[in-house]
């Protein structure tokens, strides 16, 4: 029992959603929640919420994501290129770029040779000063941090194709136009490229599970054109172009939904999201309806 406790809190802290707060979105005007928003994108030391949090490290995305991704990661040559969408400090691609990465991934290493290169995106700028030092020992752009923008602010030519993007807990689950996000991402990805993401608090493929918060909706919830409910895994799998596999993590708290989305051809059409509902939070609660 302890151990479980233990490894409850464990996971808790890893994936930072605990903290989620949500106020009363029914009499706060959504300009309130943006600027609410806006404001923890913009929280510096002690402001930062408990909850937002920014240093994960790539063991911390390889128990969150698909079976799948670390393997992909493993599999990366010199050529090619890595994206992590909302990638807080960047630790995940430090931690990619150690000698330990290769101990722990044997297979493919004669191969791989040297790292492929990996591109951070952020709203704000939270490099540090072991970013700076890392990138300073490599070649210029094998590691790149953009900041200050939007993924939808990025156009092809600007950011290029990729072979592997990931999104942990970053605009995936932050954004407030979800199926343009989509839409973007797999516009980047390479055919035969993979996207890993992943929710908190999303109702699953097999429906097993009831919102994590007694009297709060699931985190992030999708209505069909008649108001029914649309699992997150169906809608992606009604994307054209994508083989897409659903993977709930039941025992995390709250429970989470791990997404692996791999693109087998170039005509993407992804079904429009129009936004109902944005509460501001770590990450936020947010609703959205099928355009018919
Ligand atoms: C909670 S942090 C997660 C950081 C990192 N993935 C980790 O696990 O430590 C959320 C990150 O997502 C970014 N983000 C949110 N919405 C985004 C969007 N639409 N485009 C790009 N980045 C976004 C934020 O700027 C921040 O870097």
């Amino acid at each position: 029992m302890k151990s479980t406790g233990v490894r409850l809190v464990a996971l808790l802290a890893c994936l930072g959603v605990c903290g989620a707060y949500a106020a009363d979105s029914a009499t706060v005007p959504l300009s309130e929640e943006i600027a609410a928003q806006e404001a923890i994108y913009k929280s510096t030391g002690a402001e930062v919420p408990a909850g937002y949090v920014i240093d994960r490290s790539l063991t911390s995305y390889t128990q969150a994501l698909a079976e799948g991704f670390d393997r992909a990661l493993g599999m990366l040559r010199p050529g090619d290129r890595w994206l992590d969408i909302g990638a807080g400090r960047g630790q995940a691609i430090l931690d990619y770029y150690t000698p330990r990465f290769d101990m722990l991934h044997f297979e493919g290493r004669e191969e791989r040779g040297g790292k492929a290169q990996a591109v951070a995106i952020s709203i704000e700028d939270r490099r540090t000063p072991e970013w700076h030092a890392k990138a300073a020992t490599l070649p210029p752009d094998k590691i790149r941090y953009l900041a200050d923008r939007r993924l939808r602010e990025y156009s092809l030519e600007e950011l290029g194709k990729f072979k592997l993007i990931s999104d942990v807990i970053g605009g995936f689950s932050y954004t407030t136009t979800l199926s343009l996000f989509v839409e973007r991402v797999l516009n980047l990805l390479e055919v035969n490229g993979s996207f890993f993401t992943v929710l908190a608090d999303v109702r699953s493929e097999a429906s097993a599970n009831e919102p994590f918060y007694a009297g709060s909706p699931f985190l992030t919830a999708i209505a069909g054109a008649d108001g029914s409910e649309v699992k997150i895994c169906a809608w992606l799998k009604s994307i054209s172009c994508v083989q897409v596999t659903c993977e709930f993590k039941g025992n995390w708290r709250p429970p989470i939904e791990s997404f692996h989305v791999r693109k087998t051809c170039d005509e993407v059409s992804v079904p429009m999201l129009a936004p109902t509902h944005f509460t501001a939070g770590t990450p936020p609660e947010r609703g959205f309806k099928l355009a018919k």
